[in-house]
């Protein structure tokens, strides 16, 4: 494309190699160890893009209908309460729950830049074309990424920043990481900006498991989507019907499991690492945490980062939770 012709346009992409380096490295780790345990984050191919979009709209999934209600209840409100100009926004996709909150911004005429950052450069690319025609003057600067390596590549800000990491998927990282991660985001954040996160909050184990486990058999299908991944990036032989979809929730740590557990005893091969992985009759993969939260839990966690909860925003039933941080004086 000509940058000429697309001067409120600019994409950086950091990806190449890098990505199927972390596959590899992934389960080279993860498949060695006696408790086997693969990232949540390589769901996402075409496929899981797709089978997860479907999820959004199970009956049993509450999370993305919620939070989506939330945003449009309260954007106007963020928007003048944050006075941001720019929107930098975390695993973006095609940017679905964003346009609430930019439409906001663009009302109350202080829109000025939108930051997508996320791995699937076609999202970005294509969800900068369709927001800059959208929002006329906006400007887009995707950063093509994973937002655990690559925040560090964001742009300088243009004025009062919005960071927004919403979904929930800050659950899916393990304890550790997620205090690591935030500290990050909130290195992005300077005086006066703030951070939007979506949260999914404890509840009803029964609820919860049935959001993971849906009748329809669509989450067991985006889990075991984790199998083809690794059979052609890195050219294994699982049959994934080999493995029976499981989601549990755990309630010494508040989250939800999803793991596969292997149907019988046997062995496959990933090629590409010349790596044989053994399955005993039963034995569970761990493939996602997805840790719900209280309101609680989420000050300490964003207090441990170095961020004051500003307002925190629920659904009536108290399903799921928006927070807006700040950096503590
Ligand atoms: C969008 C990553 C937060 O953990 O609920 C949905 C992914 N996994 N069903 C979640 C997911 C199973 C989702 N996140």
């Amino acid at each position: 494309m000509n940058p000429l012709a697309q001067p409120d346009i600019r994409i950086d992409s950091y990806l190449g190699e890098g990505q199927e380096r972390s596959l590899a490295q992934d389960a080279r780790e993860g498949l060695s160890r006696p408790f086997k345990e693969l990232p949540p984050k390589h769901f996402y191919d075409a496929r899981g893009a797709e089978l997860f979009d479907q999820i959004c709209d199970l009956p049993e999934y509450y999370p993305t209908r919620t939070e989506r209600a939330i945003l449009h209840d309260t954007a106007r409100e963020l928007a003048q309460l944050t006075g941001a100009v720019e929107l930098v926004e975390l695993g973006s996709g095609t940017a679905a729950k964003t346009r609430v909150l930019l439409d906001a911004m663009s009302e109350l005429g202080q829109l000025v830049r939108y930051v997508p950052v996320d791995v699937t450069e076609g999202m970005v690319r294509d969800c900068a074309q369709e927001l800059t025609s959208e929002y006329p003057g906006l400007q887009v600067h995707g950063v093509v990424g994973d937002f655990e390596r690559h925040l560090s590549q964001v742009p300088a800000p243009r004025g009062p920043r919005l960071v927004v990491f919403l979904g929930g998927t800050i659950g899916n990282f393990p304890p550790a990481d997620r205090a690591t991660f935030l500290r990050e985001i909130s290195n992005l954040l300077g005086p006066g900006d703030h951070l939007l996160m979506g949260t999914d909050l404890v509840k009803d184990p029964a609820v919860l498991e049935a959001a993971y486990d849906d009748s329809q058999g669509v989450t067991a299908e985006f889990n075991r989507n984790l199998l083809h991944v690794l059979n052609r990036e890195l050219d294994a032989d699982f049959d994934p019907e080999d493995f029976e979809h499981v989601a549990r929730f755990d309630r010494h740590n508040e989250w939800i499991e999803m793991r596969l557990r292997s149907r019988r005893h046997h062995t496959v091969t990933v090629r590409a690492l010349e790596l044989p992985v053994h399955f005993r009759e039963g034995e569970e993969m761990r493939t996602e945490i997805s840790a719900k939260f209280t309101r609680q839990r989420v000050s300490d966690d964003l207090a441990g980062a170095g961020l004051s909860l500003v307002r925190w925003l629920t659904d009536p039933d108290e399903q799921f939770a928006l927070t807006l941080s700040t950096p503590a004086g």
